[in-house]
């Protein structure tokens, strides 16, 4: 009698080569609709799994662990996994994996690009020509801000906020950073880089760019007391997670002038946008968008998929987290 495969669940769509790649090594079963699996038939489907690959919308937790006792590796499709509870995951002896340095120039472009649509009131202008209102070319019409000899502070300086700073250079930004440890003499000297506490990147930033992980250490770093400290005159960005900011606050301090613009890829309770950000000029917002690109999201699927092809294979995966 042959051995069974191993069972792999994908919680939602993936890239097709993805799904090539983990039928290689298991039976493959995948949620194909863009809405969200109901619970029921995830745990119906999870009652049998080796592998899951999961998505960052999914929350992996001890009732989603509970639902799989025989699964081995949890494959997020992500660089981010505040979505999975990792202790309970090593408590059971379940790796969990990410997708690390696929998406940092995607993401890193979508940093850039926000806070050059924020500075130059990209969306401001967009909505004025989509509106139908009448417009003409003026002297002083939607005057924007250039970046050049500005600070960019980057809070959390991994792959990402580097990527970031190396495009910024270019555009002749000035880089600080803020991170728990230094990332060296060298990359310092290359970027031209300057390592600065957190006060110090709020007080004298143009643009405060979030690259850090959401951890239960950056819940709300961006609060009230954040902002009061950040120039009147500069901007926040966020392409890392939602409740890295106060959004509540945000609002408030774009409301009384406190910051003057922010450009967010990344919500507070996501899907949701807080209701005061809809009615701000002075604010960009597009829909977690970070590495969507069509070879991104392909080359995360295919790492997620070489992690259980590893696991599943005996082998240590290629991208462990915790
Ligand atoms: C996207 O937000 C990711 O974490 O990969």
């Amino acid at each position: 009698m042959s051995e069974q495969r191993p069972r792999i669940v994908v919680t939602g769509r993936i890239p097709e080569p993805g799904l090539d790649l983990l039928r290689t090594v298991g039976d493959v079963w995948a949620w194909d609709h863009d809405d969200p699996i109901p619970t029921s038939v995830r745990d119906e489907h999870l009652a049998h799994a080796d592998a899951v690959v999961t998505l960052l919308t999914d929350r992996v937790d001890d009732a989603f662990l509970e639902a799989a006792p025989q699964v081995r590796v949890v494959a997020n499709v992500a660089v981010g996994y505040n979505n999975i509870d990792v202790s309970a995951c090593t408590s059971r002896g379940v790796i969990v994996t990410n997708t690390p340095g696929v998406l940092t120039d995607a993401t890193a472009d979508l940093a850039m690009t926000l806070m050059l649509m924020v500075t130059r009131r990209l969306g401001e202008g967009e909505r004025l020509i989509r509106s139908g209102a009448p417009w003409k070319w003026g002297m002083f019409m939607m005057l924007g801000s250039g970046i050049q000899g500005r600070q960019l502070g980057i809070i959390g300086m991994g792959g990402i906020g580097q990527a970031l700073a190396r495009r910024a250079k270019a555009f002749g930004m000035t880089i600080a950073y803020h991170n728990r440890s230094s990332v060296g003499a060298d990359l310092e000297g290359e970027l031209g880089a300057t390592r600065m506490s957190l006060d110090e990147i709020l007080e004298t930033s143009h643009v405060v760019s979030l690259n850090c992980p959401y951890t239960d250490d950056t819940h709300h770093l961006i609060n009230a007391a954040a902002l009061s400290k950040m120039r009147a005159d500069a901007v926040l960005v966020n392409t890392a997670r939602g409740p890295i900011i106060d959004e509540a606050a945000l609002v408030d301090a774009l409301r009384s002038g406190e910051i003057a613009a922010a450009a967010l890829d990344v919500f507070e309770q996501e899907p949701i946008v807080h209701p005061g950000l809809h009615d701000l000029d002075n604010v960009v917002l597009v829909p977690h968008l970070g590495s969507a690109t069509i070879e991104t999201r392909t080359a995360m699927a295919t790492l997620a998929a070489s992690n259980v092809v590893a696991v599943l294979s005996g082998q240590p995966p290629v991208t462990p987290v915790g």
